[in-house]
């Protein structure tokens, strides 16, 4: 699949009840079904016939790996990888793997599924674990892609939509754990990265999966 840019047009107001924190929509609901519909097709076509196996990073792919599979129709196994990283403000390179694999990749198909590819630590990290495993082939699908931030040449095969480099919270993404259950994707206040944690830069915000 090409990745293809997805431009970001979504003028959705902020729903009143997260209006103190949130300032804006950047993707909604409706956007990421019909997103989402889409790559599944993709996706399912790629692997039809194949052994396939879909591994997703905890936590921040809670609710996309969700709405992905219900797209896909032929058989698949799902396991998760727990990934997240030290302490405030530590860059995502310093990763703890916090849930081990468990099913058995050796000479299946394998898609690994990401919230969001920023600098590309976390996909490089997990892709080099995965392929000591002996898979038969490896695509990796993330929501989101933050291109501009990239440090490790890794890309996605599959990407939902590409979008500026803001640090966003929602439908799985967290700041500091909170908001992950927004059901739309969206840029918080700046108040609400203040007092008594400093303003994340885009990097130094993202601590957890
Ligand atoms: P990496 O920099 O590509 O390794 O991304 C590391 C992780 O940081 C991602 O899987 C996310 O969990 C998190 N992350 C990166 N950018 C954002 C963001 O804008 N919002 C929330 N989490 C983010
Ligand atoms: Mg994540």
């Amino acid at each position: 699949m090409s990745n293809a840019v997805r431009k970001l047009t979504s003028k959705a107001k902020v729903p009143v009840r997260w209006r103190q924190e949130v300032a804006r929509v950047l993707i909604t609901d409706r956007m990421l079904a019909k997103r989402i519909a889409e790559l599944g097709r993709k996706i399912e076509k790629d692997f039809a016939g194949r052994d396939m196996v879909v591994v997703s990073l905890l936590n921040g792919t809670v609710m996309f790996i969700g709405d992905l599979i219900r797209q896909l129709s032929h058989p698949l196994r799902l396991d998760f990888i727990g990934v997240s990283s030290y302490g405030k403000g530590t860059e995502s390179g310093d990763l703890v793997f916090t849930k081990e694999l468990r099913l058995d990749v050796k000479g299946r198909d394998v898609l690994l599924v990401d919230d969001i590819l920023d600098t590309g630590r976390t996909l490089r990290r997990v892709l080099e674990k995965l392929c000591l495993l002996g898979p038969k082939s490896i695509r990796t699908c993330v929501l989101l892609d933050k291109p501009s931030r990239r440090i490790e040449k890794v890309t996605a095969d599959y990407i939902g939509f590409t979008i500026p480099d803001q640090f966003v919270v929602g439908y799985g993404l967290d700041f500091a754990e909170k908001y992950r259950n927004l059901p739309f994707v969206g840029v918080l206040k700046p108040e609400m990265y203040s007092s008594p944690k400093p303003k994340p830069t885009a990097q130094a915000a993202r601590k957890k999966k």
